[in-house]
């Protein structure tokens, strides 16, 4: 479906290979749907952490944070809770499209670039960075998993996290001659 939107939004002018633009951000839907879906399943920073300024009331006060603890946030957690997103595990970038669930969430439920004033600052750049790269590499490639799910489910925990198999996949070149 994404390489689909791709030869829509590219496949006209007889330049399907040139460089992505702003305004062919907008359109690519998909794309967008499908890096904040992989952020919510495998958010690249899997916690945050705060230092309680106050003591803080959690879970409707049936526990205290203490002035002065620190506060471990667990977005990888959190964006795999069933309340915010049903059949969290499935990986459905589906619920990020117009119109789909997860576009009307509860604040704070999705926070791959945590939130607050130290949020992420290349927040938006990385978000940018990421589907100029899928866009780009989607049009010349069509790109199988070599991994399995049980693999990528089987994490290393720590700033960032990695699948501690690694990533495998396979890039098949693309007929794009078809679109010139
Ligand atoms: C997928 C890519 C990225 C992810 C998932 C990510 C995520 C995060 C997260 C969760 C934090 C912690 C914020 C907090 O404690 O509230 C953070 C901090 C930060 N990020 Fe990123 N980040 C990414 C890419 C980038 C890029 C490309 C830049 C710079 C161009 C950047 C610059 C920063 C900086 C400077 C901070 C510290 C902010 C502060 O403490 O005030 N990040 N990032």
């Amino acid at each position: 479906m994404a390489q689909r939107q791709l030869d829509q939004v590219f496949g006209g002018g007889g330049d399907f290979l040139r460089p992505v633009t702003t305004a062919d951000l907008s359109q690519l839907t998909m794309i967008d749907a499908i890096v904040k879906e992989t952020l919510r399943l495998f958010p690249t920073a899997p916690v945050g952490t705060r230092l309680a300024a106050e003591d803080i009331p959690l879970a409707g006060g049936r526990y205290i944070a203490p002035r002065g603890c620190c506060v471990f946030l667990a977005f990888y957690l959190l964006h795999r809770n069933p309340e915010l997103f049903p059949d969290p595990d499935k990986f459905d970038p589906g619920r990020f499209l117009p119109g789909g669930s997860a576009t009307s969430r509860r604040s704070c439920s999705y926070l791959p670039f945590s939130t607050g004033p130290r949020r992420c600052v290349g927040g938006p750049f990385a978000t940018m960075e990421m589907k100029i790269l899928l866009a780009t590499l989607l049009r010349w490639f069509r790109i199988l998993p070599g991994s399995s799910r049980e693999e990528l489910e089987s994490i290393s925990f720590s700033v960032t996290s990695h699948p501690l198999t690694g990533y495998r996949v396979s890039f098949i070149p693309r007929e794009i001659q078809s679109f010139k």
